[in-house]
């Protein structure tokens, strides 16, 4: 692909610059970084700022659905408000929620609650009730920009045993960001989740991991919070991705609903707590997208 440039045509990223003096050099680096064997991305996956600016007006609706769903959630409202709060909101700032009919999915938004570790179904029948611990998770398109985050929500007074994973799991974000830097690999962001998350006793769902995000809901790469230091993805400054590891109390098992084909529950019921940030790599390391 590179090679087909020549160094004075235009750069493939359209900043109407010469090659030469915009991303070839770039390039050179990425080629020899894969001729040692590592994996590198494709220019489809380093965002131009035009797309960088669509997909942060996105963001803007998925945080403000948060933080609305922050200030409302309590005891006794069912997992359907929620559903319905989102869809309001988002729809009312120009937006439509990813996950509505995204392949089947029936509704706007995942609820997860307790045990169950993603892709939990609002429903009139679920009401949250003291001592619950629910994840929120919410996802916009936007003009055809996509933005995904969640958060953790602790109902009424929780066990100090569900505070503590819930406080671990937003810390393991923490962790991982610290390893986000343009010329670093997925793997050492991986790595520190994964081991911040065992040092505290827990365990990190393997089949389910973050993604690129931003011209698609779901792009490459799959990003895994099992992976070490140095391996994976290489990261380079407008690459997009998700951090979201699913942390279990108990035993990494997990198995999904055999009746909706979407819920994932712990095999040994304990509960399980997650996080999402959506974020850009950049020159000096990092920008959180969404939250
Ligand atoms: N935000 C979830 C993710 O991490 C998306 C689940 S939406 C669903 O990708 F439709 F797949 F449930
Ligand atoms: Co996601």
């Amino acid at each position: 692909m590179a090679g087909k440039i020549g160094r004075n045509d235009p750069c493939w990223c359209h900043s109407g610059k010469k090659y030469k003096i915009c991303h070839q050099a770039f390039d050179e680096k990425i080629a020899m970084i894969q001729g040692a064997g590592h994996i590198v991305p494709t220019h489809d996956l380093i965002k131009t700022p035009d797309q960088i600016h669509g997909i942060k007006e996105s963001a803007k609706i998925n945080i403000a659905v948060l933080d609305e769903i922050a200030e409302k959630i309590h005891a006794g409202m069912s997992t359907e408000e929620i559903d319905r709060l989102v869809y309001e909101r988002t729809t009312a700032m120009g937006g439509i929620p990813a996950p509505l009919n995204y392949q089947g999915f029936p509704k706007s938004v995942c609820t997860s609650l307790n045990d169950e570790v993603c892709h939990g179904i609002p429903s009139e029948d679920v009401i949250l009730k003291e001592g619950d611990i629910v994840n929120v998770d919410v996802s916009t398109n936007l003009m055809g920009y996509y933005s995904d985050s969640s958060r953790m929500f602790c109902i009424g007074e929780v066990s100090t045993e569900k505070q503590k994973l819930v406080q671990v799991a937003r810390e393991c974000i923490g962790e991982g960001l610290k390893k986000v830097k343009p010329w670093g690999f997925l793997g050492d962001m991986g790595q520190a989740v994964h081991d911040y998350a065992y040092a505290h006793g827990y365990t990190v769902v393997r089949e389910i991991g973050g993604h690129g995000v931003g011209v698609e809901f779901h792009e490459d790469p799959w990003v895994s919070y099992n992976s070490r230091q140095g391996t994976e993805m290489l990261m380079v400054p407008g690459m997009m991705f998700t951090i979201e590891p699913m942390i279990n109390m108990g035993k990494v098992e997990i198995y999904v609903d055999d009746k909706n084909n979407w819920t994932v529950y712990t095999e040994d019921g304990k509960p399980s707590a997650q996080w999402e940030v959506q974020v850009l790599v950049t020159e000096e390391g990092y920008e959180i997208i969404s939250y």
